[in-house]
């Protein structure tokens, strides 16, 4: 099993040309994340029922966190945090429903954290859905568009308050290699006027998630809360669910045996969000673009100032933040 064609031929071109300049390799000692425990951390994984949300879960809880698994099946969440707490013996491993395809989910879920929890540690922006038919969120966004970036840009937002109370808390948003094709097409950000291309908008979606990652940096700019973005590697998941590549004969057949040793494991994959959630060394470091464990250069178009700051106030005005916020702060 293959997870996708084009996800694996952007990995090839990638990692011929190095996955971008390499700007800093942090680690100070051993190839992974350090040991580091984070009991009384709290910490929301989203997409955590399958693939690297899961494993991310899995790890954060052995080291000692509550994980809270946020999924939009509770019956894949609840299998999932079961797992997890039988693996690790964690028991403060929760599953709560969140649909990033709806904003009213998602203000529920965050409604709920603020309401529940005193602070949030580390949010780790996992979920996406990558080269889907032409399908809408509730909100009638475009689906890759609207879950991967809008959601988060979303939830984020709303959790942020929570995020503010803890010393050096953190937030990932995995990307992908693939927003090195990707570009920002403002006058058409849901594919309303134009033929609809399925990889065009996971690309987008992904260069997006830099983006964003970039303008939260500056926003968050002396609050002690650190924003990264990273590219997890190509991994054997579900996110090639809808491309037909996913368990074709033609993948596991010709392109697994060829590309087996481009491809990781979830948990191979799941490395890189547990580093830069855990490791002592990242403490302040904030705004960069990691590709696996190590700092690079992203794509140009992705360290363009003028379209970080014009996304996020275009992503605001779609999701109606400033109402979102108001609502959050009356009594
Ligand atoms: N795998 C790779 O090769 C690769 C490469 C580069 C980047 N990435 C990135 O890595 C991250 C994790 O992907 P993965 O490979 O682990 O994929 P995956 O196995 O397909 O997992 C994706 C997760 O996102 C969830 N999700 C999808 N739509 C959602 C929604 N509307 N609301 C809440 N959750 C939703 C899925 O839930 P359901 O199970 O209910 O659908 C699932 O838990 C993604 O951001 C992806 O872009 C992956």
């Amino acid at each position: 099993m293959l997870t996708n064609k084009y996800v694996v031929a952007a990995s090839v071109v990638g990692t011929v040309l190095g996955g971008g300049i390499l700007l800093k390799d942090y680690r100070r000692s051993g190839n992974g994340p350090s040991k580091a425990m984070i009991t009384g951390k709290t910490v929301i994984v989203t997409g955590a029922n399958t693939g690297i949300g899961k494993e991310t879960a899995m790890d954060l809880a052995r080291r000692g966190g509550k994980v809270i698994m946020a999924c939009r099946d509770m019956e894949k969440c609840e299998n999932a945090a079961r797992e997890v707490r039988g693996q690790t013996l964690n028991h403060n491993v929760y599953a709560k429903h969140l649909d990033l395809a709806s904003t009213k989910s998602i203000k529920e879920f965050a409604r709920s954290i603020r309401k529940e929890e005193e602070h949030v540690d580390i949010l780790i922006n996992n979920a996406a859905v990558m080269r889907c038919p032409h399908w809408k969120t509730e909100d009638n966004f475009e689906m890759q568009f609207g879950v991967n970036h809008l959601g988060h840009f979303l939830l984020t937002n709303l959790l942020l308050e929570k995020m503010k109370r803890s010393v050096n808390s953190r937030i990932i948003n995995v990307s992908s290699l693939a927003h090195i094709a990707g570009e920002i097409d403002f006058d058409d950000l849901n594919w309303e006027k134009k033929k609809y291309n399925t990889k065009a908008a996971y690309c987008q979606s992904k260069l997006a998630n830099v983006l964003f990652t970039n303008e939260l940096a500056k926003r968050l700019q002396g609050t002690g809360v650190t924003t990264n973005s990273l590219h997890p590697g190509v991994a054997d998941t579900e996110l090639g669910r809808h491309t037909g590549m996913h368990k074709s004969t033609f993948s596991s057949t010709v392109l697994a045996p060829l590309f087996w040793f481009l491809v990781k494991s979830p948990k191979e994959a799941a490395q890189p969000s547990i580093y830069l959630a855990v490791n002592e060394e990242l403490a302040g470091i904030s705004g960069k673009y990691f590709n696996g464990l190590k700092e690079k250069e992203p794509a140009p178009q992705a360290l363009d100032e003028e379209t970080a700051r014009r996304l996020w106030v275009e992503s605001a005005k779609l999701v109606h933040l400033d109402d979102a916020l108001k609502e959050f702060e009356a009594p």
